[in-house]
């Protein structure tokens, strides 16, 4: 269903790499609302990928940028600019990459140069690409930023490993960074904090599958779809939210509140 809520926005999309990643969907779903948007990746992912489906059926271009380096969000945000004619009115940062989780290092012990990589790739990128957006003064006024993260930035979910540190990082960053580009420039920046979804970065996490069906049977609502991620952030890149800010926004069936749940207990008791 169609609301026309983005009729007339533009915006920059990171991080679809397949169909099943939530910024895929959301790409999708910001198209039937009318927004139009550049899409963009790493440029290894782009050759891995198959973001230029997504590029045809939603007639975006993709600006390939590595968003850990600044030349290439300098790019990104002034091709982004001339294409769709105008200053950017959302961006969806959903990017999150742990080397330790790759390479099956324990929390414990980790390789400090991965650790260092994967805080840059998941947390710092979000601060670059703001800084970028800022300083050129890239953002439309009432303009909105999300970036997606994991309730492990809060509570122990041990294989989770460096992310939940990254994430913790990355929701820091969008209050800090949030104040000022609220203060200055009238734009609001959150994060949604989404429940376990099997995309290919979720899947990389140790024990996937008991962790999904965990949450599943400990949500009241069951956990949140990719899809549900979309519709979340359309909803915040609207004028119907116009004075939500520094806010992480839990999007996750009512996880993150719950204790037990009865259907938890029942397998205990069984
Ligand atoms: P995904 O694997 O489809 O997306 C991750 C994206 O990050 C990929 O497109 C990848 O190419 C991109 N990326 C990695 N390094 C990059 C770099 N240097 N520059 C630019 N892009 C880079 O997986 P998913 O699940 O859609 O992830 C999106 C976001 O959602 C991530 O922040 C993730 O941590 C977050 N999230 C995912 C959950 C899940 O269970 N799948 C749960 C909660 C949050």
């Amino acid at each position: 269903m169609s609301y026309n809520l983005l009729k007339g926005k533009r915006g920059i999309i990171f991080g679809a790499l397949d169909a099943n990643s939530i910024a895929w969907k959301t790409a999708e779903r910001v198209h039937e609302e009318g927004g139009t948007f550049v899409l963009t990746n790493a440029p290894i992912a782009l050759r891995m990928g198959t973001i230029n489906e997504l590029a045809e059926k939603t007639g975006s271009q993709v600006i390939p940028a590595d968003a850990t380096k600044i030349e290439d969000l300098e790019n990104l945000v002034e091709k982004a600019m001339e294409v769709l004619g105008g200053k950017i009115d959302f961006v969806l940062h959903s990017i999150g990459m742990s080397v330790n989780v790759r390479k099956g290092n324990a929390y414990t012990s980790q390789n400090y140069d991965y650790t260092h990589k994967g805080w840059d790739v998941s947390a710092v990128s979000f601060h670059k690409t703001m800084s970028v957006l800022y300083n050129k003064d890239a953002m439309t006024e009432w303009g909105s930023i999300v970036a997606l993260t994991y309730m492990a930035a809060q509570r122990v979910f041990p294989d989770y490993n460096d992310m939940a540190d990254n994430k913790a990082y990355l929701e820091s960053i969008a209050r800090s960074f949030g104040y000022f580009f609220g203060r200055d420039k009238n734009v609001r920046v959150n994060t949604i904090s989404q429940s376990p979804t099997p995309t290919t970065a979720g899947q990389g996490v140790k024990g996937f599958d008991g962790f999904i069906a965990y949450a599943e049977k400990m949500s009241p609502l069951g956990n949140a779809t990719a899809e549900d991620c979309a519709n979340y952030t359309i909803a915040m890149f609207s004028d119907l939210t116009k004075r939500v800010t520094l806010q992480n926004l839990f999007n996750d069936g009512g996880f993150s509140n719950m204790g037990v749940s009865t259907a938890v207990m029942d397998k205990f008791t069984e």
